[in-house]
């Protein structure tokens, strides 16, 4: 089941960022987005109340971009990203936006299939893009809402 992300969400969430990134994002920073950023959706995947992945995006009038995701490792593989992501193609699609947008390391494998499957395509590279490592990122776009 997906539902909106909420502040008593965050430990969890937390949690599974610390396990999933080699720079994670802290509990300020996604308090910063449930609470003060007008732009964020932020959206958490449950399990028999049991948070197993989660997505943010910002949308800002036509564009929608995808911010973070993650799924536990032990639910891996089972569509809880795709589930993730298409919802949130679908609330950028009522938003009337236009195109949806990610970076994604170039070394991100798993996430870089995923991301082709839905229909995203590269369009760039950003050099040195991630502060940890210099790694560059791939910028890549998806038309939304029919806009093909
Ligand atoms: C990337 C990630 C979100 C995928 O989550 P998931 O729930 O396992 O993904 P799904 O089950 O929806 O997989 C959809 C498709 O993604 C690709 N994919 C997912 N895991 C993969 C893997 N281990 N190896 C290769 N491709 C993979 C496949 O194309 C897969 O389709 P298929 O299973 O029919 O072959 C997850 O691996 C993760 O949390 N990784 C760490 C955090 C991260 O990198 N986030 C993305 C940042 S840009």
């Amino acid at each position: 089941m997906i539902k909106e992300m909420n502040v008593e969400h965050l430990n969890d969430v937390c949690h599974l960022e610390d396990i999933l990134f080699t720079s994670a994002w802290q509990y300020k920073d996604f308090l910063y987005e449930l609470t003060e950023n007008p732009y964020s959706n932020y959206f958490v995947y449950l399990i028999d109340d049991k948070i197993v992945g989660y997505i943010g995006e910002w949308i800002t009038f036509e564009q929608a971009q995808i911010t973070t995701l993650g799924v536990d490792p032990q639910y891996q593989r089972q569509k809880i990203a795709t589930k993730l992501l298409e919802h949130a193609i679908k609330i950028a699609e009522d938003k009337q936006c236009e195109i949806m947008s990610l970076e994604v390391r170039i070394s991100n494998e798993k996430a870089l299939n995923l991301y082709k499957k839905l229909g995203f395509e590269i369009v760039n590279i950003r050099k040195g893009y991630y502060q940890d490592n210099h790694e560059d990122a791939f910028l890549m776009i998806k038309p939304v809402g029919g806009n093909l």
